[in-house]
Order: structure tokens, then sequence, then C-alpha cells
């Protein structure tokens, strides 16, 4: 059996170290595809996989189309709006992910993100604290769950809408629940977006809800870029100087966001979220056991596409 993992944007070497030796361990054969440039690579190195392991790596139909032998594709993370469900269906290949592995590293830079906004960028001036602001979770999954938790360290107010969690799973936390998105974005401070990438979700934030955010709102998506509307997003900044919008999912118009807002905005170069050893380790050797767990025992705990 041969697992490939296909990583645009890699792995840190020791967890690289960590899927060969899991991968290797039961017999089967590991080939690394990194930092590739075309699409041709990814194709060419697909069709002798039996499994699969990817991070944000595009997997259509015609990847899948050329995996001649493919029967399991690992997402080494959260989201999985990079790979085609119902193509992989079709193609009688198991999709899953790892959930939770990459949440806190995630959770993290949220605060690098919410520390740099309400310290105007470090640019000298005099800015706000976090202690005693409030915070608002839009989504309590894995990665919302972790932000609560470092949230109460800086002595924030936190509350959060999730249509598809118990109010008591948040109240146990001490997270108050929101019924609303409206209220989510009228009654913080801060607001940070842990929505996933779905037909429902695409460009659902956008000028209505940033403009009524409190005085001095700071917006931070650290999920997907496609769940923000960004023609909104700017007109909502040109209306109110007040506001600030962190991302670690650059827009597509960056550049113009950038030239007009300056440092009310900012935009890592690349998804850093995850970009962690911990979190390479966590997420990747979790898809490296998954993927082994499928091919040699059939156990799809994690499918994603039943
Ligand atoms: C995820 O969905 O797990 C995160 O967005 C991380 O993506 P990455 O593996 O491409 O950094």
């Amino acid at each position: 059996m041969k697992v490939l993992v296909a990583t645009e944007k890699p792995f840190a070497p020791v967890a690289v170290d960590g899927i060969r030796k899991v991968v290797e361990d039961v017999g089967y054969e590991l080939e690394l595809l990194e930092k590739y440039t075309s699409k041709q690579e990814l194709l060419s190195a697909v069709a002798t996989a039996d499994g699969l392991i990817i991070r944000s790596d595009v997997v259509d139909a015609e990847v899948l189309d050329a995996a001649k032998q493919l029967k399991v594709v690992v997402r080494a993370g959260a989201g999985y709006d990079n790979v085609d469900l119902a193509s992989a269906t079709a193609h009688k290949v198991v999709v899953e992910n790892t959930p939770g592995q990459n949440s806190n590293a995630v959770a993290e830079l949220v605060f690098g993100m919410a520390v740099m906004a309400v310290r105007n960028a470090y640019n000298g001036t005099s800015g706000t604290e976090l202690k005693g602001k409030r915070l608002g979770l839009q989504a309590y999954g894995q990665v919302g769950r972790n932000v609560a938790r470092i949230a109460k360290g800086f002595g924030m107010e936190v509350s959060a809408f999730d249509p598809y969690c118990p109010d008591e799973v948040m109240t146990n936390d001490g997270v108050k629940p929101v019924h609303s998105i409206d209220d989510l974005y009228s009654g913080n401070d801060v607001v940070s977006i842990h929505i996933p990438a779905t037909p429902e979700t695409r460009k659902s934030i956008g000028y209505y809800f940033i403009t009524n955010m409190p005085l001095k709102g700071v917006l931070i998506n650290t999920a997907r870029k496609e769940v923000v509307d960004e023609d909104g997003l700017a007109k909502a900044l040109r209306e109110r100087p007040d506001i600030k919008y962190m991302a670690d999912v650059k827009p597509d118009n960056a550049e113009a966001l950038k030239e007009e807002f300056g440092d009310r905005v900012f935009f890592t170069p690349k998804k850093m979220g995850a970009q962690t050893s911990e979190a390479n380790i966590n997420a990747g050797i979790a898809a490296a056991r998954q993927v082994v767990d499928y091919l040699r025992d059939g156990i799809n705990k994690y499918q994603v596409n039943k």
C-alpha cells in the first residue's frame, strides 16, 4: 500500500518524521510531494496512491479521476471545503478530517491578532486592553472552545452563537449563549469567526453585520475567506473608520484593502493558523493513523462523506 502526503504548504519536518513512522511501521510505503507548484505534479503522484494525506490542497474530480487506486483521503485539519465530497463518494473514496488536532494553534493566533488590533499594530500610539472587553464567537466548535478558554485568561466576557451547539455546553464553560448573529455582532467588542465554508455561509458576513458592531469593533477571521463578503467588508470599513479587520485568510482584494485601510486591516501572507510544529504533529500523525486504520482495518470513524 502506498500513502501519499501531498502538501503545497508542507508540515514541519518533525511531523513528517512522525507520519513516516506510522506508515512504515505497518509496512506501507510513504511518498512525499511537498511545495508542488502545478496540479500536474499532484495528478501524477496520486495515480499510484492508496491513501492520501492533504492540508488545504484541492482534491477535485480531476484529481480523483487520476487517483485510480485511491481509497481514502484524510485532510489533516478541520475544514474539508477543499475536497469535492460528492465526487469522492462517486469514486468510492472515503474522506476524513482530523477534528480538534490543530485548534489550539488557530485559537492562539486569534489572540495574536486581537492584541495587534487593539494595540494599533504596535505603531507606538496608545491602544486599549482586552481585559473587560466582550468577545463574541461565531460558532462554538473546537476552535471556538479553545478561544473561549484562552479569553478567560485575558479577563474577557465571552459569548457565542452556534445553532448546532446546546446552550448548556456553553454555559458549562462560562460562555454566554447568544441566539442571533445580529446580537453577536452588535453586542461584542471583538468578534471571532469560526464557521466552516459551506454554500449557506459563503459571503454571509458583510456590510450589515460589520456596521452593527460597537465603536472600535474588531473582526477576526481565522476561518475561511469565502465566508466574508469582501465588497461589503470594504464598504463597512469605509463608513466606519473605527472598525478593524484581521484575517488569517487573505481576502482576494487584500492589496486594495491594505492600501485603503492601512493598519486597520491585517492579513497573514499564507494561512498560518495551523502552522505550528505542535499542530502539524497532532494533525499529521492523526491523519497517518486514520489512513492506516482505514486501509488496514476499514475503520472510518471520522468519515465526512457518509
Ligand atoms: C483547517 O481547516 O484545519 C485549517 O484551516 C488549517 O489549514 P492548513 O492545514 O492548510 O493550514
